[in-house]
């Protein structure tokens, strides 16, 4: 791994045994784009990348026509100055102009990686791990100053960016756009796939032909969204899950956001990753600094599992933090679809010491306990035990369920107020609203304005004074509605531009605090589900609640798209009753374990209500995860066949060693007089012989990757009564385990 710079050419080179991302300082001074892509050799000279051409009808900066930004793939880009492309920025000026022409002026190259005040970022626990770049550019006429910021990490294909815009001019400036990443790529022959939904069925993904225009995912809801999730991936059209070139995009926020490929004429990509230009806007005084988030690239060769795996590994080690990040997690159960609202605490004792009984570790009081929040239209900004229903206090409690020998873990929605709280009749000028309209609900709920900190302040006393009186193992952070009438009271007008990303800034601001605060807590971040799935939250929160759907059908279309991007130890997923409370749907209990295994695993049910046989089997599931869950939770990931694809699933993870590979594989319907059916496991030693833990085959890693593994039951013929697991069934589903002899 390395970052070259060529003086005589002004070339940048950034190389590991993956990837070369090569730039150079362009005739004007701006940054030009030369190649991203598979490790090339080195040279001193790679202008004649840049495909420097004149085209009739291109306004050119000098009087020659031969240099137009129209036709010049770019780093960092402005609009209107021959460039006519969606810009990487956008500096107001007191004048009205919105014209800038940032030149190179020096760099810096240095071991490690810088951290990221204020913003959740990957990092670098050794200086080795990583190389960083920081080009600063600066726009004479107004004195901003640009830094560029990539970091490129040693063992993976991965390059991390951001930008800081610095006012060392006299007069105010307005940043109606800093992106965190473009990138200008010489053609558009891609597929785009992006992770689409919806509350309840979150992360699908959506593959599409690269064509000419604009096409962009976003958000605009003031958090990431379950519509739309902050991630994207162009790949060849022959690359596959296993084999050929992708790049993924992921940007490291909550807020906000704005993923977007524009196609021109000549048939160039232009990537952009940041903040969403619209409704943002940030006032720049003299000496002041805006710091963007960041935006993560990964370039593989080994289709789309090998970007997902370099994601996998390096948001799991070097963006989530804390003691939890190594950690296997424990196995929990949650009150919440066992007992909505209606709960008593000799209910949740007995909830609690049964989940004992049957091996689980945490258990988790869910929404209710606080203020007069018996239902949805109260309560919420409270922070403070009802003692009408838990009469012993949250500490009371959590001293009860730890005697049973269980870990307690307590839910808050920290961001939001009920009109029906202490705290709203106190501060009605505390949610975001506009003075003199109307304030949109959402679930009955307002959205404090964490933009102040004086809210911040307010929501962290409260929060942490439980911590610190109660036995409180991990905390479930919700957030249950879009954000609507941005308006702070706090700011002036010309700062309401600022709010939405304030907002996110003071939501990372309680969670830097209370984690620091409290390292033992696990958190685990949440919204209706899986509405703010993103980078930003896994710094702080390294596992999130991946959908309110807890059908193990849904489930496996859901944990198959979030994989793309996201950790298999990030994925909270739950065994829920049935008839599910989200689809009425009825699925096998195995089924549901042996989706909800490929994740944290835990339970959302009252285990009371279960049969004597059910309570057998969910004590060999809980004996299953605890013997696995570091290899399912750490292993390496990957997806053999899509649920979008046909009604047959299937995913799998390998042990570090090799020696144990888990493979997940489900079955929609049951069919009959089926065709055989077979998969290819990955990643195996192909010297090792595995046995399969259902069958009994025994098999070399050769053979089982190349001729495949049979997965044919009772539905193609396989008549094997011994063998429960291949008596085929609606919603069937299995987990093989291969171990190495
Ligand atoms: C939405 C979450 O996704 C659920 O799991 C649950 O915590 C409810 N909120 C509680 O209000």
């Amino acid at each position: 791994m390395g970052i070259i710079f060529h003086e005589s050419t002004k070339t940048f080179h950034l190389f590991n045994d993956t990837i070369s991302y090569i730039m150079m300082v362009l005739e004007n001074g701006h940054l030009g784009q030369l190649y991203c892509g598979k490790t090339i050799r080195d040279r001193e000279d790679f202008s004649h990348l840049l495909e420097v051409y004149s085209r009739v009808m291109s306004p050119s900066i000098y009087d020659d026509r031969h240099f137009s930004l129209e036709n010049i793939k770019q780093e960092y880009p402005v609009y209107g100055s021959s460039d006519f492309r969606h810009p990487a920025i956008e500096v107001l000026q007191e004048n009205g102009s919105y014209i800038s022409d940032f030149v190179y002026q020096s760099h810096q190259i240095m071991k490690g990686k810088p951290v990221l005040k204020g913003l959740p970022a990957t990092y670098v626990e050794e200086d080795a791990e990583a190389d960083t770049l920081i080009v600063t550019l600066k726009d004479e006429l107004t004195g901003v100053v640009l830094e560029l910021s990539y970091t490129i990490f040693a063992e993976s294909g991965v390059i991390a960016r951001n930008a800081r815009v610095v006012n060392e001019g006299e007069k105010t400036v307005f940043l109606n756009r800093v992106m965190s990443l473009s990138l200008d790529l010489p053609d558009c022959d891609y597929d785009w796939i992006q992770l689409s939904g919806a509350w309840a069925r979150e992360r699908n993904p959506i593959t599409r032909k690269l064509t000419k225009g604009v096409q962009a995912v976003e958000s605009m809801r003031g958090h990431s969204s379950a519509q739309q999730n902050p991630f994207m991936m162009l790949k060849r059209p022959s690359t596959d899950e296993f084999k050929g070139e992708a790049m993924g995009f992921s940007f490291v926020y909550s807020g906000n956001f704005q993923i977007q490929a524009e196609v021109d004429a000549y048939e160039v990509t232009r990537v952009l990753v940041g903040i969403h230009p619209e409704h943002f806007c940030w006032k720049l005084e003299q000496g002041c600094s805006f710091q963007s988030p960041e935006a993560v690239m990964v370039y593989s060769d080994q289709g789309l599992n090998g970007v997902s795996q370099t994601f996998h590994k390096l948001y799991r080690h070097r963006l989530a933090r804390g003691i939890w990040r190594d950690q296997a997690r424990p196995i929990l159960i949650n009150n919440w679809e066992a007992t909505y609202f209606d709960f008593t605490e000799e209910k949740l004792l007995k909830i609690a010491s049964k989940a004992k009984e049957c091996g689980v570790e945490l258990f988790v009081l869910d929404d209710g306990w606080f203020g007069k929040r018996t239902h949805e239209r109260a309560g919420l900004g409270d922070w403070v035990v009802n003692p009408d229903r838990l009469a012993c206090g949250i500490d009371g409690l959590s001293e009860k369920i730890e005697a049973l020998g269980l870990k307690f873990g307590l839910w808050f929605e920290p961001e939001m107020v009920n009109k029906d709280s202490d705290l709203y009749r106190e501060h009605p000028d505390w949610i975001l609203s506009v003075p003199g309209r109307h304030a949109s609900q959402g679930r009955f709920q307002y959205v404090l304005d964490f933009s102040r900190k004086e809210v911040v302040d307010r929501i962290y006393e409260m929060m942490s004074k439980i911590l610190r009186e109660s036995r409180l193992s991990y905390i479930k952070w919700d957030m249950n509605r879009s954000i609507t009438e941005c308006f702070s009271n706090g700011y002036p007008a010309d700062q309401q531009g600022e709010i939405f990303h304030r907002y996110i800034l003071g939501v990372y601001d309680l969670y830097e605090r209370l984690t620091s605060e409290f390292p033992h807590v696990l958190f685990e971040s949440c919204a209706s589900g899986g509405a703010r799935f993103d980078p930003g939250m896994l710094y702080y929160a390294p596992q999130a609640w991946t959908s309110d759907d807890t059908d193990a059908v849904e489930r496996v279309k859901i944990q198959y798209g979030t994989s793309m991007c996201y950790p298999i130890s990030s994925i909270g997923s739950h065994v829920s009753i049935t008839p599910n409370h989200q689809l009425n749907r009825n699925t096998p209990l195995h089924t549901r374990a042996n989706v909800a295994y490929f994740g944290t695993f835990g339970y959302e049910l009252d285990l009371n209500q279960l049969t004597e046989e059910e309570l057998e089997e969910v004590k060999e599931q809980i004996q299953f995860m605890k013997k696995y869950r570091d290899i399912i939770q750490d292993g390496t990931f990957y997806r053999l066949q899509s649920p979008f694809d046909c009604s047959d699933a299937a995913w799998m993870v390998v042990s570090h060693d090799q020696k144990t590979a888990i493979i997940g594989w489900y079955r929609t319907l049951n069919r009959v007089n089926e065709s055989y059916t077979r998969i290819y496991p990955k990643g195996l030693n192909p010297e090792f012989c595995y046995k399969n833990s259902i069958t009994g085959v025994s098999a070399y890693g050769d053979e089982l990757m190349y001729a495949g593994m049979s997965t044919s039951d009772s539905s193609s013929g396989a008549d094997m009564p011994e063998i429960k697991e291949l008596m085929g069934e609606d919603y069937a589903s299995r987990v093989y385990v291969l171990s190495a002899e």
